[in-house]
């Protein structure tokens, strides 16, 4: 089977086998067949975060589980869930149609509603774990449901249980392991409006200041996203390809007497938050291709398919990109997309 409609980057490769699932039932008859159940599965939501370097030997799980509505309605929140195949920017539109604002600030985010708790998407200062009630999953090897809260998720910045394997010891991770199938989000009540963000500050005092509504945000969100980051149905890419890394204060300092114009933004915890799109940016990165993968030319942090790269090519690329920035800063880049 063809991944490359599969796959945000639009890389070519294939699966052995893909089975689409639609509920519960569809996951439980695949572990209960003979020649699919045993082995490892992959899970596949919307492809938005993977680099697929080859074909993909374990039975593929595409998530296409539906559904959306509001589970219960209090003074306090709105309890909305999600089928995890839904398409998030899709749940998130709807969600603000029906009146449940919230989820504003994380328009636009490619994927699908199942993916965002495993990368705990974040953008313009809302992560999915500030909104986040629970979920469901499946154990993909006793077949048997669960449910787990935010706490039992573990999320961190673009990181969750489920980016880890338990394989170490003393190690806690469901990476390979599970499958979620529904989420809960909790939309506090009365909706504050989260700005602060530079560049929404910017649009709020073009528009005059006025106090903005869930949807402003939302139209305010989609332009400014749209203006920079490319669209993976005409540019195939994964976002941004790298965490911002943090420092301790007095890395900080060091870099900065070396190269005063550095983005820095200082931490509730006491760390500084580096921009790595600045730090990709200054070693003249924009704009530059390896083979068929290059670097957005308007954003650093976005790695680009200009048609045809291999996964090869983009992690040949990410390596030299994090090679000229630990040679300049003295910073290691961690990957943000799962490399497959
Ligand atoms: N910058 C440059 N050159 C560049 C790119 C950025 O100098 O080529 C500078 C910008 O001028 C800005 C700073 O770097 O001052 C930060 O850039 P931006 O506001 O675009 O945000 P980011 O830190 O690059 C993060 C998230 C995005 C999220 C935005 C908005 C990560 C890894 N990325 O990007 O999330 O949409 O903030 O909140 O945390 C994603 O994870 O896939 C993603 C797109």
């Amino acid at each position: 089977v063809p991944l490359q409609p599969y796959n945000s980057f639009g890389i070519v490769a294939r699966a052995h086998t893909l089975v689409r699932v639609r509920d519960e039932a569809d996951v439980q008859a695949v572990l209960a067949d003979p020649q699919l159940g045993p082995g490892r599965k992959f899970v596949l939501g919307g492809g938005s975060n993977i680099v697929l370097t080859g074909d993909v030997k374990p039975v593929v799980l595409k998530v296409e589980i539906p559904g959306r509505r509001l589970l219960e309605e209090t003074p306090r929140a709105w309890i909305v869930e999600a089928g995890a195949g839904e398409n998030w920017h899709d749940f998130v539109a709807w969600t603000l149609e029906q009146g449940y604002p919230g989820l504003e600030n994380l328009s636009l985010i490619p994927g699908t509603v199942g993916a965002a708790p495993v990368q705990n998407v974040g953008a313009y200062g809302v992560e999915l774990q500030d909104r986040f009630e629970s979920l469901d999953a499946i154990d993909l090897e006793t077949g048997r449901s669960f449910t787990l809260d935010a706490a039992q998720c573990a999320f961190g910045y673009r990181d969750s249980v489920f980016k880890h394997e338990s394989a170490r010891p003393g190690g806690y991770g469901l990476a390979g392991k599970a499958l979620i199938t529904r989420v809960r989000f909790r939309l506090p009540r009365p909706w504050k409006p989260v700005l602060g963000y530079l560049e929404l500050e910017r649009r709020m005092a073009d528009d005059g200041n006025r106090a903005p509504s869930a949807q402003q945000i939302h139209d305010w969100i989609c332009a400014i996203r749209r203006a920079k980051l490319p669209d993976p149905r005409v540019t195939g890419n994964a976002g941004s390809f790298f965490k911002n890394p943090t420092v301790t204060p007095e890395q900080c300092s060091d870099i900065i007497a070396r190269e005063p114009n550095i983005v820095h933004y200082p931490m509730p915890d006491g760390t500084v938050k580096l921009a790595a799109g600045w730090l990709i940016d200054a070693c003249g990165w924009k704009g530059k291709s390896v083979g068929h993968a290059g670097v957005y030319e308007k954003q650093a942090l976005v790695l680009v398919n200009r048609g045809g790269a291999t996964g090869g090519e983009v992690v040949t690329l990410a390596k030299a990109i994090q090679t000229s920035v630990y040679e300049r800063f003295g910073i290691r880049l961690e990957p943000e997309p799962v490399v497959v």
